[in-house]
Parts: C-alpha cells; structure tokens; sequence
C-alpha cells in the first residue's frame, strides 16, 4: 500500500484524475471499477473537463460499478446508475453499452449478483478500482463483517451507512435497506486499487484502515492485503496517520510520482499548493 496526501481535496481529486486518465491513455480498453459518493463527484468532474479540454477518450474502455441499491431504478434519482449517468457517462464519449451497475430491480438478485461477477470476468477483470470509504469503513456496500473472500451478493446496510446516505434521500426513512455490492474479495481480485477520502469525517477510520489492524469488522484493512493499492488522501483525511512524514517524503522522491508532482499548481510560502482562482471581473 502506498499512501499520498494532497494539500486539498481538490489537490487529491485532481491526482486521482490524472493516475486514472494516464493508464486510460496507455490502455484505452481499460476495465474501471468505479464507485459513487460525494467524495467522487471531484474526481469525475476532473475527468470530464479532460475529456473536453484534452480529448481525454472513454470510447473503448468499460466501467463496472462497485454497488447499487436494491429496489431502485436506473432512472431513480438516488440510484447510483442515475448518479453515474449524471457525473460522468453523460458528459464523456463513452458508450453506455460498456458501462455497467448491478441491476437494484432485478427479479432474481442473487442471480443478478452472479452475472455481474461473470461479466467482470468476461471482460477480463478490472484493471483500475476507484474505491471510497464509508464512516464504518465499508468499500462499497460491504459492511462489518463482511467476509475478505466475499463476492457480488446483497448486503444489509447498516445504521451508520443509512444514516450516512440519508442527506441524499427526500427523508431518512426512504434509504433503502439493501444493495447489491461488489465483494471485498471481488475488491482484492482488481490489479490496482485507488482509494480516495477527503475531510475531516474521514480521519479517523481512515487512519483505521491504512495502519490499523486487518479486521473484516473494517473491509478498507483489506486493502493492506492488495499488492498494488494506493490511498490518496488531503490533509485533513490524512491528519490521524502515524506515518504521514514517510508518506510524505515517498510522493516527494520516487521516481513514481515524478510525472504527477510535476504538473502541480504552484507552491505558496506555507508549502502548500496554491489553488487557481478565477480570475475577478473588475466591478462596472
Ligand atoms: C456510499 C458508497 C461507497 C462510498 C461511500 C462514501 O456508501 N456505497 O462506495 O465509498 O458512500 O461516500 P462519500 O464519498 O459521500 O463519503
């Protein structure tokens, strides 16, 4: 596991972008694991302004999201189909026949839950999964407990995860009470991991999953078992890490990292980089 912390969470969005439009760019067919949250909503607006500044290109590669609610529609306003169509799949050339969410509506859930497994696999497996983190830790919908060799089934939400997902919703008691995720070990069988958190909420399981021990009571301690996971964080997700001057000093030497450091913003006095206003109209 490889950790980065960003001055921002604009900073850490825009990296998350550019790791996941560089290996688009090497591998246009690309298989992504893409997930959903506030958190992403960032990293995906980053995408699209590529896409129509740099022609960054979605016609080839395929996209399996991690999870979707059981008993919503793809034209529901909270499913994450609709949230995926919203952010990104609409404002990119990409061809929604590539693109896929487990169905929510499905007759037979846990054939669903199956198929879904077998179209990753038919695609060859995911080559790049964008993962963010919930307040108890879940990847996906796999809440505590969840097994760390489990695959595509529905999941009972938790409490804390409703609650969490209730802003979303006209009221708290319409979040659903299942969904369909991806496995932990669904998670695990990806080549290469990106877990993105941002904001002072996440601080404190953040810590929990990178330097905590493995725990399936946190499914995000699975990532420590990944061989190719990278955590990016800013700093105030990051402010909890043990080891944050060691991760530090591995974005700013490794050779890695060297073509991402060198398109950063500006660096201000403080060490931080600067964020590029808009320029201000003078007043008539
Ligand atoms: C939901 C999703 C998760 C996501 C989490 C974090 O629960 N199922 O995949 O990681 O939200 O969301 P946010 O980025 O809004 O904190």
């Amino acid at each position: 596991m490889e950790v980065v912390i960003r001055p921002n969470a604009d900073a850490a969005a825009d990296l998350v972008a550019r790791v996941i439009a560089r290996e688009m760019r090497i591998n246009p067919r690309l298989v992504m694991g893409l997930a959903s949250g506030n958190t992403m909503e960032a990293v995906y607006a980053r995408l699209v302004q590529m896409h129509q500044e740099e022609g960054l290109d979605f016609s080839a590669c395929r996209t399996f999201n991690l999870d979707e609610y059981v008993g919503l529609s793809g034209s529901h306003a909270n499913s994450y189909r609709h949230y995926m169509n919203r952010h990104l799949f609409l404002q990119v050339n990409i061809d929604l026949q590539n693109t896929h969410l487990p169905d929510g509506m499905a007759a037979d859930l846990d054939a669903e839950c199956a198929n879904y497994e077998r179209v990753i696999a038919e695609n060859g497996g995911i080559d790049l999964q964008l993962l963010g983190i919930g307040q108890n830790g879940h990847l996906g919908f796999n809440e505590p407990l969840s097994a760390f060799r489990s695959r595509t089934r529905v999941k009972i939400l938790s409490p804390v995860t409703r609650a969490q997902n209730a802003p979303l919703f006209p009221r708290p008691d319409l979040v659903p009470q299942r969904a369909i995720t991806m496995g932990v070990g669904s998670i695990l069988n990806c080549r290469h991991c990106i877990l993105l958190a941002t904001g002072e909420d996440k601080a404190a399981i953040v810590a929990k999953a990178v330097e905590g021990p493995i725990t399936s009571m946190i499914s995000a301690t699975a990532l420590q078992l990944h061989p190719e996971c990278t955590v990016i964080l800013d700093e105030v997700a990051g402010s909890q890490l043990n080891e944050s001057d060691y991760y530090h000093w591995i974005f700013e030497n490794q050779p890695q990292w060297e073509i991402f450091r060198a398109t950063l913003p500006p660096v201000a006095p403080n060490g931080f980089h600067i964020k590029r206003e808009p320029e201000k109209q003078p007043a008539k």
